[in-house]
């Protein structure tokens, strides 16, 4: 092998830009010459590519978002979409791809691999809803920023005795709710994988204030069965106590600069996909298993969902009184 590409796909994530790093540095330590693809699947049909030396990947594993931007592409969902995308890379000499983003960018990244493309995968995505490994690049970022606009919240919270309902990310995984609760000391707790009644929600709230706290924190996935603002409507008319305000962290949980455990997973994470790709172990993710790293089928990748750990949500329950 003596060319290959690196992409990032999806929702950005802080650390991408480490392990694009990693992917650059490794590679040519090793002897390979390595393209960059801007803009992910939408580059890569439109042959968008850049060639990366050690200068291009310099002064940026402290920086959030993606040197190499990411899009969304609906044609490489399609077959033909991804002849064409191979064709592309057979074009430019490319022999081994790299792509790190969430789920859907891996589905893309099998797409290849079935097609006899050598592919690695690497967990790229705040929502820690990727399948077979323990923790994917940006989620630690995202939810210390979560951690810290609680900690900001509850001041302002207690001060005025408000409950504040604050809306996380997490389309279809509770993660980043479920863990940010129980760090950031929530009252309760709102995810995809527990349905819960705006009933139990308002009783929940008020049975804290009748205990006598003079805040209550209440964190809700933006895939929950309720939806923030029906929750706010409902407990202004039923008077709990608290006054009830809303805050929605929304994109700004994506950004900033990655924790040194996300530059750490990123960076180790790049080199093991080229070393993966050297070796020819392809049609894989580099996954974290304990503190190992671990070759993980991509089609297991795909077919399987990794939802929040409901035992932590029980705990979750018991901390919060
Ligand atoms: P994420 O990677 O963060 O989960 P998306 O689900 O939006 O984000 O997927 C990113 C991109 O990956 C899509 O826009 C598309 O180009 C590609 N992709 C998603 N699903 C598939 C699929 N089943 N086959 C081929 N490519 C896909
Ligand atoms: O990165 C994953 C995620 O943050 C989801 O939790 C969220 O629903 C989605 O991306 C929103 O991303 P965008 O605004 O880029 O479509």
């Amino acid at each position: 092998m003596k060319r290959i590409a690196v992409m990032t796909s999806g929702g950005d994530a802080p650390g991408m830009n480490a392990a694009i790093r990693a992917v650059v540095r490794s590679a040519l330590s090793k002897g390979l010459e390595v393209y960059g693809i801007r803009q992910a699947y939408s580059g890569l049909l439109a042959g968008d590519f850049e060639k990366l030396t050690n200068r291009e990947v310099s002064g940026i594993l402290q920086r959030g978002g993606t040197i190499l931007q990411t899009a969304r592409n609906e044609e490489f969902k399609t077959p033909q979409g991804q002849r064409r995308g191979l064709r592309r890379l057979n074009e430019h000499g490319i022999e081994g791809l790299v792509v790190i983003g969430g789920d859907g960018s891996l589905r893309g990244a099998l797409s290849l691999h079935k097609q006899g493309f050598p592919v690695v995968g690497i967990p790229g995505s705040i929502d820690n809803d990727i399948f077979g490994t323990n923790m994917s690049i940006g989620v630690d970022s995202a939810l210390n920023i979560i951690l810290d606009a609680l900690d900001r919240l509850r001041d302002t919270a207690s001060s005025h005795e408000r409950a504040f309902l604050v809306e996380v990310m997490g389309r279809n995984c509770g993660y980043l709710a479920l863990m940010s609760s129980i760090l950031g000391g929530a009252e309760l707790t709102m995810i995809p994988e527990k349905h819960m009644e705006l009933e139990e929600i308002a009783a929940r709230l008020e049975d804290a204030y009748l205990r006598g706290k003079n805040h209550a924190i209440a964190v809700i996935a933006e895939g929950a069965n309720v939806k923030i603002w029906d929750v706010q409507k409902f407990l202004e008319a039923r008077n709990v106590g608290f006054e009830v305000r809303v805050t929605i962290l929304g994109h700004i949980q994506r950004g900033g600069s990655p924790t040194a455990f996300d530059r750490l997973l990123a960076t180790r994470m790049g080199v093991k996909a080229v070393e993966y790709l050297v070796d020819n172990t392809c049609g894989v993710m580099v996954g974290l298993d304990g503190r190992e790293m671990a070759a993980i089928p991509l089609e297991d990748v795909t077919s399987k969902t990794k939802s929040a750990n409901l035992e932590y949500y029980a705990l979750a329950d018991v901390l919060s009184r």
